[in-house]
């Protein structure tokens, strides 16, 4: 069984399947800018217009800096990324990169992993979507009752919170209202009814544009994405005059772990130029043009965001952006109100741009996966007429509706980065295990490579020493334990760097996201390994037998 486990997939295999399957057919129309503007429709979505504002209270201007160093580690992986899909260029993704690096359990944990990323982190995307919506239609003088517009937890909790409160009317606002709308939800005896139907709503809209083709979901992304660059550049343009450069001092107030603490809210305004890999089998010509759009979109979104914090840290105190939508709030506290109605509105096209692409990319995994054997067939059944993996297109639409009408966001957010990073740090390995087989010779774009073999170890040595030197390595272990797994981490590293010739970048690629999980807290790894168990199960229950390389070896 053992061996069974870690069976791979061949690179000649994986991109040969492709015209064997039924997903052929799929139409082959996205160029680079198309795919460029997906990587954006990606990246710039609830992440930048909601969870930013959370960052910069505790971190301050620095957080910009933040948004560097999150990019850097970014850009690794969208390099080793680039790798995989120029070497096999299949809708799968990771989980295909790990069926060809490290085997068929792998594969399956990382697409099981991919879940949290695509599907999970919809349910934030449409929760916000649905929070700017109603905030959008109170603009418009129309009011949205609130207990239809949120979920139970928070709305209970927040009425928890006024009834043990002495000054409730100290409370913020939206705790309030929250509080509020658990009191008017209808009941049925101690029941009662509170659901986000925004949320829900808007997936089973995007569901069923993407069910419909990916020729019309490519003409709405470029749409949307157009209005939303627009948008953004009128924040940073209008913004920029509004700066008062005393509000940068001091630039880090809570030091580096008030900047640290953004990390999973600024990871989850990244996450998203992987995706287009999912879309490998409808691009004109995967080889060349993935590479080059993920590091497109890349460099662009990171620079729109150190713009964006820069604005928004500079036109007001960083203290004050502890709010649901700190864009359009800036331009309100300097009395900007039309721009801050612009910005609202575009806030809710933007981040519906970015539940399209998610959409899109989940189902395709999945086909990918059932093609394999892994999943049931008829995850990989293409829509007659509309060419798309229709089956699983539904189940993904039910799949982030439901969860998105009845649960709170906070808990989704470190979820969906815990998977994240889990999965960008196989990516990274996966290139190290390609170059050690030789089969990087099948890639038509490489990782740059720079010899990893004296310099990972003696940047550990430097880092140590810096550490060290400032008392800070056993009580940074004792406040986080995560970071001795790090440590360690790098140790191999080094090590295996000085006997194989590692190539750096990727290197680099696996320690950075390493480092930026650990700040995420224990709980939030716990969930992440409930969850791989789950996957597990259902793996041995089906995808162990049925996996199509399972068949081929019985026979
Ligand atoms: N990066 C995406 C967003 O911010 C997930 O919505």
């Amino acid at each position: 069984m053992s061996d069974s486990v870690f069976r791979k997939k061949s690179v000649v295999k994986a991109v040969a399947d492709i015209d064997d399957g039924e997903s052929s057919h799929l139409n082959k129309v996205l160029g680079v800018r198309d795919l460029t503007s997906f990587g954006i429709a990606a990246i710039i979505g609830a992440g930048i217009f909601s969870t930013i504002g959370r960052a910069s209270v505790n971190g301050g201007p620095a957080v910009s800096l933040l948004f560097v160093f999150t990019a850097i580690a970014c850009v690794f992986t969208a390099l080793s990324y680039a790798q995989f899909a120029s070497t096999v260029p299949v809708s799968g993704s990771a989980y295909t990169y790990a069926y060809v690096s490290f085997g068929e359990i792998f594969a399956w944990i990382i697409g099981w992993a991919l879940i949290l990323e695509y599907a999970v982190s919809n349910m934030v995307v449409a929760i916000s979507w649905s929070e700017y919506f109603t905030s959008m239609l109170e603009g418009f003088g129309v009011h949205f009752p609130s207990y239809w517009a949120t979920d139970y937890g928070s709305a209970a909790r927040a009425y928890e919170q006024v009834q043990a409160s002495a000054t409730p009317g100290d409370l913020p606002a939206h705790t309030r209202e929250l509080a509020q709308a658990f009191q008017d939800a209808p009941a049925l005896g101690r029941l009662r009814f509170i659901a986000d139907l925004p949320a829900g709503f808007v997936t089973v809209l995007i569901t069923s544009l993407v069910y419909v083709g990916i020729k019309e979901s490519r003409t709405a992304s470029n749409l949307l994405v157009v209005l939303k660059l627009a948008v953004i550049g009128l924040v940073i343009a209008a913004g920029a005059f509004y700066v008062k450069p005393e509000n940068w001092s001091p630039f880090a107030p809570n030091g580096v772990s008030g900047v640290l603490s953004g990390v999973a809210s600024v990871f989850f305004a990244f996450i998203g130029f992987d995706s287009i890999s999912t879309t490998a089998e409808e691009c004109k010509n995967p080889q060349r043009d993935l590479p080059r759009a993920m590091i497109y979109c890349l460099i662009i979104c990171t620079v729109l965001y150190v713009l964006i914090t820069l604005v928004l840290t500079g036109m007001v105190n960083y203290k004050e952006l502890g709010v649901d939508d700190p864009l359009a709030y800036v331009f309100q506290k300097v009395g900007l109100d039309a721009i801050a109605g612009v910005i609202s509105v575009s806030a809710v096209i933007a981040i519906t741009s970015a539940l399209l692409v998610y959409q899109l990319g989940q189902p395709r995994i999945w086909m990918t996966m059932s093609r394999d054997g892994l999943l049931w067939p008829r995850f990989s059944k293409i829509h007659p007429r509309y060419r798309t993996p229709s089956f699983a297109t539904i189940v993904t639409g039910f799949l982030v509706a439901i969860p998105s009408l009845f649960l709170d966001m906070q808990f989704f957010i470190d979820l969906t980065s815990v998977g994240t990073f889990f999965a960008f740090i196989l990516v990274c390995g996966g290139i190290l295990f390609l170059d050690a087989k030789g089969l990087s010779k099948h890639s038509k774009f490489k990782v740059p490579y720079v010899n990893g073999k004296y310099i990972v170890g003696l940047a550990l040595l430097v880092a140590l020493f810096f550490v060290l030197r400032a008392g800070g390595l056993l009580s940074g272990i004792s406040e986080k334990p995560l970071l001795a797994v790090f440590w360690l981490t790098w140790a191999v590293f080094a090590v295996l760097s000085f006997r194989y010739n590692f190539s750096l970048l990727p290197v680099l690629g696996i320690l950075t996201n390493l480092y930026l999980m650990t700040e995420l807290g224990i709980s939030n790894w716990a969930i992440f390994v409930v969850w791989l168990i789950i996957g597990l199960v259902i793996y041995f229950s089906y995808g162990y037998r049925k996996s199509k390389l399972a068949v081929a070896d019985a026979e």
